[in-house]
């Protein structure tokens, strides 16, 4: 160990460092998001992308993937207008939410606490909002998903429930993606503060950064931040559900357009992530994204990979097509 090591840890008190250990982010566990046309985008979610309805409690419903866990990675809720109203996390432990709300009140951030049970499936809440305005809850109890219907039982003890093969039928939740205008602040505050890692960005001529994608597993990221080319704030991007398999996203390309969905681009690979994809609109005009492949990382000292500005084409999609204006300019609101 260096000395100048030696000379930190020394500075620390031992309570310091079992609360900073303590105190870290697991995985990014669900988006809600509503919805204008709440009867076709959940006709979109469950006959077209396939996911599995757990629940509908009035105007919400509860969704996940077949091999999703938890009791949903989606919520949808009727409403007038659509807008991302909400990015959940989970903490690695209890104590995490209690030591999170001492660092907000000691970096004077605004918080609140949501009591457990006033969310489905969701114990004690964290909410507070990024610097762009993204409102984010933490939280450490979630429900799993378990099922006594006899047409979702798996027959397989690791799937909670069994692969149906009704429309595209993705694995698993995998990330969400917002527009935002200073991509770097951003991304500065979500891996000091809530230690999600900076794994790779792109930085143009004029030394901007144009995108950032971040993880707290060892997946490619879970949350990315892409600057707004028209920088007139933030706006939700996609969601993203995980594929097996490039035939399963050509697969899923022909049901779109069987049914009448929008693909906006793709099928294409992105260079950075090494991940192939479609993106789609649904019918309440979220986009979302479906994927397959990507790298993973377990480095613990990963160091952010650069695609500098002459690079740009082939991190943005390596076999040379281009996407529509709208694909750096749209997004649905961002909910108060
Ligand atoms: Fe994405």
């Amino acid at each position: 160990m260096s000395k100048v090591s030696e000379e930190i840890i020394s500075k620390e008190t031992a309570q310091e460092r079992l609360e900073t250990y303590l105190r870290t982010v697991a995985h990014l566990g669900h988006v809600e998001i509503s919805v204008d046309n709440f009867d076709e985008s959940l006709w979109f979610y469950t006959e077209v992308l396939g996911l599995v309805l757990t629940e509908t409690d009035g105007d919400t419903a509860y969704l996940r993937a077949w091999q999703d866990f938890d009791h949903h990675t989606l919520v949808l809720k009727a409403s007038d207008k659509s807008e991302v109203n909400r990015i959940g996390w989970r903490v690695s432990s209890k104590e995490s939410l209690l030591l999170f709300e001492k660092l907000f009140k000691e970096m004077n951030i605004e918080y609140n606490w949501v009591e457990g049970g006033q969310k489905k499936g969701l114990g004690d809440l964290l909410h507070f909002k990024s610097p762009t305005g993204l409102p984010v809850e933490l939280y450490w109890e979630k429900e799993k998903f378990v099922t006594n219907d006899p047409k979702l039982i798996s027959k397989l003890p690791s799937h909670p429930s069994k692969y149906m093969m009704r429309g595209v039928s993705p694995r698993r939740f995998d990330h969400v993606n917002i527009l935002t205008d200073d991509v770097q602040k951003e991304q500065q505050w979500w891996t000091e503060l809530l230690g999600i890692h900076h794994r790779y960005y792109v930085q143009n001529n004029e030394d901007i950064r144009l995108g950032s994608w971040l993880s707290r597993t060892n997946i490619a990221h879970e949350i990315a931040f892409m600057r707004n080319s028209q920088q007139t704030g933030s706006k939700f991007h996609h969601l993203a559900y995980y594929l097996d398999s490039p035939d399963e996203l050509i697969r899923a390309a022909n049901i779109m357009v069987e049914n009448g969905i929008k693909i906006e681009w793709g099928p294409g690979k992105h260079g950075t992530s090494g991940a192939q994809f479609i993106y789609v609109f649904e019918p309440s005009g979220h986009r979302i994204e479906i994927w397959t492949g990507g790298f993973l990382m377990f480095s613990p000292d990963w160091e952010a990979i650069e695609w500098s500005a002459g690079k740009g084409q082939l991190g943005l999609e390596m076999w040379g097509s281009t996407p529509p204006e709208s694909y750096f300019t749209y997004g649905t609101k961002i909910g108060e």
